[in-house]
Parts: C-alpha cells; sequence; structure tokens
C-alpha cells in the first residue's frame, strides 16, 4: 500500500502542469453542488489536478465547506460533490471559517500507525475501523496558489488520509478488513437500492 501510493505521487508530480485533456471537464453551477452518496462511480475514479484557480473553483470550494459544515463533516473532497478535482476542504471542529482547502495536495506518511473509527459523508450510515499513519506531512496549494506545508498529527492527519484517498477513488470500504465489510452488507445493500 505504502509504495503503490509513493508511486503514484512519483507519477503525478512528473505530470504537474495540467493534464492534456479532449474535453473540458464540466462546470455546473456551484450552488446546485450536493453531496453524492456511494455507489456513485465518481466516488471510486481517481480525480484529476487542478489546473486553474478561478473564481468558479473559489465558488465551488466555498459551497464544499457550508455542505462539510451543514452535515457535521470535517472534512469534504471535491468529488464527493461530484468533481473530479484533487482538492479538498478540513476542518477538524467542523466549521466552514475554519477550513482548509488544498489543492493538488501529496502526502507524506509517517511510517506509524493506529487504528481508529471512521464515517464519510458519502457513505451515510456506515462507521468502522481504520488504520492511518499516525502523522504525515501534507503539502499542495492554497487557495492564492501558493505552496503549503503543513506537518499533521492525530486526527487532522486522519482526515487528510481520509480526503486524500477520496481523490484516489478510495473509500474507507476499502480499508477496512473484510470482516468488517460482510458486517456492513445489510447497510451497503440499502444504500446500493436508494437511488
Ligand atoms: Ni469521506
Amino acid at each position: 500500500m505504502t509504495r503503490d501510493r509513493a508511486t503514484k505521487r512519483h507519477t503525478r508530480k512528473e505530470a504537474s502542469v495540467p493534464p492534456r485533456k479532449a474535453a473540458a471537464p464540466p462546470r455546473p453551477d456551484p450552488a446546485t453542488l450536493d453531496i453524492v452518496i456511494w455507489p456513485d462511480p465518481v466516488l471510486t475514479r481517481p480525480a484529476e489536478e487542478v489546473g486553474t484557480i478561478d473564481s468558479w473553483l473559489l465558488q465551488v470550494v466555498e459551497r464544499m465547506k457550508q455542505l462539510m459544515e451543514s452535515h457535521e463533516g470535517v472534512g469534504l473532497a471535491a468529488p464527493q460533490v461530484g468533481l473530479p478535482l484533487r482538492l479538498f476542504v478540513m476542518a477538524e471542529k467542523a466549521k466552514a471559517d475554519q477550513a482548509v482547502t488544498v489543492i493538488n495536495p501529496v502526502l507524506e506518511l509517517d511510517s506509524h500507525t493506529e487504528a481508529a473509527e471512521e464515517g464519510c459523508l458519502s457513505l451515510p450510515g456506515i462507521r468502522g475501523q481504520v488504520i492511518r499513519a499516525k502523522s504525515v506531512t501534507l503539502t499542495g496549494y492554497d487557495l492564492k496558489g501558493d505552496p503549503i506545508s503543513m506537518p499533521l498529527e492525530g486526527f487532522p492527519a486522519r482526515i487528510a488520509q481520509h480526503e486524500n484517498d477520496h481523490l484516489d477513488g478510495v473509500l474507507i470500504l476499502s480499508r477496512m478488513p473484510p470482516s468488517a465489510r460482510i458486517a456492513l452488507g445489510k447497510k451497503l445493500r440499502e444504500l446500493r437500492t436508494r437511488s
């Protein structure tokens, strides 16, 4: 897992400037964005690097912060509002005005790990134990496009890892032991059939 992540990180760095794309990604009205619930495929696909920070993106981030706070979340990644972009917001007290925004984040994981329970706004009613690095260094860009680097420990480190996973299309389901996933079978079936 760690090696795999390191490889991905390396690949992203090499392709650091705006990805070549055949078609422009959709730019929905930020006011219409809402939380996307599993099994929507946007949640399990890797997201694209952000190429430009413009007024649309700033409005998207504002909307994400509001949605995070109103759903009492401590973090929200762009794929969770249906946008396959590498950015997330996080705030350990679930307050929009205290949220940190990280664009094109990269995580350096410490080798010490610990397990704790996590939930996810895209998996309502689902909680489970997930093993994460105890501390990380989070780098990326802020909303002005300036580089940021933050050492994080404990809960904020966990949030950053959870949100960064969303950008790789990874949900807590695939971080839980198989026995836990089996135990969640009924709840997962309910989510599958609610749409
Ligand atoms: Ni989540």
